[in-house]
């Protein structure tokens, strides 16, 4: 499976080429940037530690070279600020992101290729690719809230001292302000998070808040998310690589489910190699489907604004 990352100079898309190389199960990683000397020092720095990874193709490469890439990971973009949101970056990102989707679309990529998008604002611009690309909604998937789910569960499993990854607390709805904590699903290795005693409003309101504000507190503190961006996005490839059927908080268009449609945003997901398979609605907390809702509003202002 051939994977061209664009944006494969900075931290994220670097980030991302590193999870996938430890996976080893895309054959062909492609970095792309503005910043080609970027580009070929991370792939370069990636190349050198093949022997001792695993047996993959690992590249600098341009808009042509890509052209008949399986999968398609967006990168690239503006990062914000510690005090603004992640919607603040639409007036900044978007005409950036509308280049790099005309790129693709020059250099006549594959019609069956799957576009990842992880540039922010994710929703808003994952919407942006399902209309310019022209290509069928299931292929155009947002990376979504699957790093919140990554911060929310590890958070979880960090206090109540319970293992990271037989913890799974799913958060939906927009990766920005109005994301949605999951609590009525959430639960380690099948037993409800619910039935302990420690799982009380005021453990609840902390792990939340926590969440939310994480994708600042990191800006404050390193500059912005790599090593965990790159870890969700890399659970999102081999998905579809594999064709693995996984259920994901990805974002991508809303066809009805939770009364939601028209708007990119995340709900539990079903992705495998031809992308979205399905979009499962199951039985929500009534603040929860409320919430989700609330998502679908707070997206749907700024959609009007570009155009959406
Ligand atoms: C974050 C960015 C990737 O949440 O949106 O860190």
């Amino acid at each position: 499976m051939k994977t061209t990352i664009i944006g494969g100079g900075g931290r994220v898309g670097s980030c991302a080429a590193f999870a996938l190389q430890c996976g080893g199960v895309v054959a062909e990683i492609q970095l792309l940037d503005a910043n080609r000397d970027m580009a070929e020092g991370e792939a370069l720095d990636l190349l050198h530690g093949s022997a001792f990874s695993s047996d993959q193709l690992i590249y600098a490469g341009d808009y042509e070279r890509a052209a008949d890439s399986d999968i398609f990971v967006i990168t690239a973009g503006l990062r914000r600020q510690p005090d603004e949101s992640r919607l603040d970056l639409i007036n900044r990102n978007v005409s950036l992101f509308n280049q790099i989707l005309d790129s693709l679309l020059a250099a006549g990529m594959k019609r069956d290729a799957i576009v990842f998008v992880v540039s922010n604002p994710v929703d808003i611009l994952t919407q942006i690719a399902t209309r310019r690309l022209g290509l069928p909604w299931r292929q155009v998937l947002g990376l979504g809230t699957q790093l919140d789910t990554s911060r929310f569960s590890s958070f979880i499993a960090e206090e109540l001292q319970l293992a990271p990854t037989q913890v799974r607390a799913l958060i939906l709805g927009e990766h920005g302000d109005s994301m949605v904590p999951i609590w009525s699903s959430a639960a380690v290795n099948g037993l409800p998070l619910e039935g302990l005693p420690e799982f009380t409003p005021n453990f609840q309101n902390r792990i939340f808040a926590r969440t939310r504000g994480s994708g600042a507190e990191v800006i404050k503190k390193k500059g912005g998310a790599g090593w965990a961006v790159g870890i969700t996005i890399r659970d999102t490839i081999n998905a579809i690589a594999l064709d693995q059927k996984r259920l994901q908080p990805v974002s991508s268009l809303q066809q009805g489910s939770y009364g939601i449609r028209n708007v990119c945003l995340s709900v539990p997901t079903v992705v495998g190699r031809r992308g979205v398979l399905d979009q499962i609605e199951i039985k929500l907390w009534p603040k929860e489907q409320l919430g989700l809702q609330n998502s679908a509003k707070a997206l749907n202002e700024p959609l009007r604004k570009v155009g959406g």
